[in-house]
């Protein structure tokens, strides 16, 4: 068995992609096999007395200071690993040096990216990459990130993934009850955006889309999630003549049940800075599939990746006239509906995260024996 001490900013209960990356990865692996060392975050005590491994949480931050190597290294030598891990590969992973252990890294996308473009820290990246065992990436694009800076890198692909026993679809009567707590009126269709309320995730792109369909009897908008974006998209929601619910913050469960109501998934992500920022991958598009809801989403970093080809359809341009007109070809076509069997089962073949904690932890145990 390999033993491994994983070092991240980013751990449950914190609420976000990486996040929810590592905890559904973690708590899937031999908890005898490895510690998280983390931050303090808000309910982290409670989180930590349920999960099955042991976690140590320091400070707010981790930053490669000597106050935290010198905090790192009590529990690192206590847990005398053959690995460590770092997430994010910057600024944490610069500490690696003071261990004197084989390290490896994990990748999504933005923390490589935008680091890439400032000359220092690009330097930093390269040399953190080339002195690991190799990089986790959580999906193609970071891994193309990866390669950019450092050719010779050695890399697995872990996506981000979906528990199949949360994000399934459910039968037509389950659905139609769904369908009478969530929605205004049963009877319209429903379209769905979920995520954080930022800029490039596109909320504003469905909105816009919105007002050049007046002529969709029908539609019922709902927007889950919340975030810096959300008065600009308070205010552009009022142009809407179609119904716009915002909910902002959800529990899981109740997010779940939008994702197995909806008639279709919008997520018209959009790259930004020009190019600098992209989405990593769109966990979001992969939870409302495997809930049966047929997507709609913008090309931006590693979006096309998550998308089942045989339902759902990528924007080109990514603007609302084109939203609008491919939103109004999927609900006359009367694809919405049928085929929401086979959009699931997609998702769970491909991305079931019981498969990719698997290919993780071989990945790891790959990566320690060369
Ligand atoms: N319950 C609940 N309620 N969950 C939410 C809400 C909410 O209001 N808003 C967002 N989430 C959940 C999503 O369902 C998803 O599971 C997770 O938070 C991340 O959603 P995003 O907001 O879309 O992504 P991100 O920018 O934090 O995540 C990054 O990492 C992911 C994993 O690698 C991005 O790079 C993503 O593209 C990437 O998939």
């Amino acid at each position: 068995m390999i033993r491994h001490v994983l070092v991240t900013n980013d751990f449950l209960p914190k609420v976000g992609g990486i996040q929810a990356y590592l905890g559904e990865i973690y708590s899937r692996l031999d908890p005898q096999s490895f510690l998280v060392i983390t931050t303090r975050v808000p309910g982290c005590e409670e989180f930590d007395r349920d999960f099955p491994a042991p976690i140590v949480r320091l400070g707010k931050r981790l930053l490669p200071t000597p106050a935290t190597v010198r905090e790192l290294a009590g529990p690192i030598a206590e847990f005398s690993p053959d690995l460590l891990v770092y997430d994010p590969i910057v600024p944490i992973g610069v500490t690696r040096d003071a261990f004197k252990i084989p390290y490896a890294l994990i990748a999504h996308g933005a923390e490589v990216r935008v680091p890439a473009y400032l000359p220092g820290l690009r330097a930093q990246l390269r040399r953190t990459i080339q002195g690991s065992r190799g990089v986790i990436a959580a999906g193609g694009y970071p891994a193309e990130e990866v390669r950019k800076l450092v050719p010779e890198a050695r890399i697995v692909v872990v996506p981000p993934g979906i528990d199949p026993e949360r994000f399934c679809e459910v039968d037509e009567s389950r659905r139609a009850s769904l369908r009478r707590t969530w929605m205004q009126d049963p009877e319209r269709t429903l379209v769905l955006f979920v995520s954080r309320l930022v800029p490039r995730k596109g909320a504003d792109t469905l909105l816009r889309a919105m007002v050049g369909i007046e002529s969709i009897q029908g539609l019922e908008v709902h927007v889950v999630g919340d975030g810096r974006d959300r008065r600009r998209l308070d205010r552009l929601a009022m142009a809407v003549s179609s119904p716009v619910v915002f909910h902002g913050r959800l529990d899981e469960e109740a997010k779940i049940e939008l994702y197995q109501a909806a008639d279709v998934f919008v997520f018209p992500a959009r790259d930004r800075w020009l190019g600098v920022e992209q989405e990593g991958f769109g966990i979001v598009i992969l939870e409302a599939q495997a809930c049966g809801t047929p997507a709609i989403i913008g090309v931006s970093g590693g979006t096309p990746e998550a998308l089942v080809p045989s339902s759902g359809q990528l924007l080109r341009r990514g603007d609302p006239a084109e939203l609008a007109a491919v939103l109004r070809t999927m609900v006359d076509s009367a694809r919405l509906g049928s085929g929401r069997r086979a959009t699931s089962a997609y998702v769970r073949e491909h991305f079931d995260y019981d498969q990719l904690s698997k290919a993780y932890g071989s990945a790891l145990r790959a990566l320690v024996n060369g």
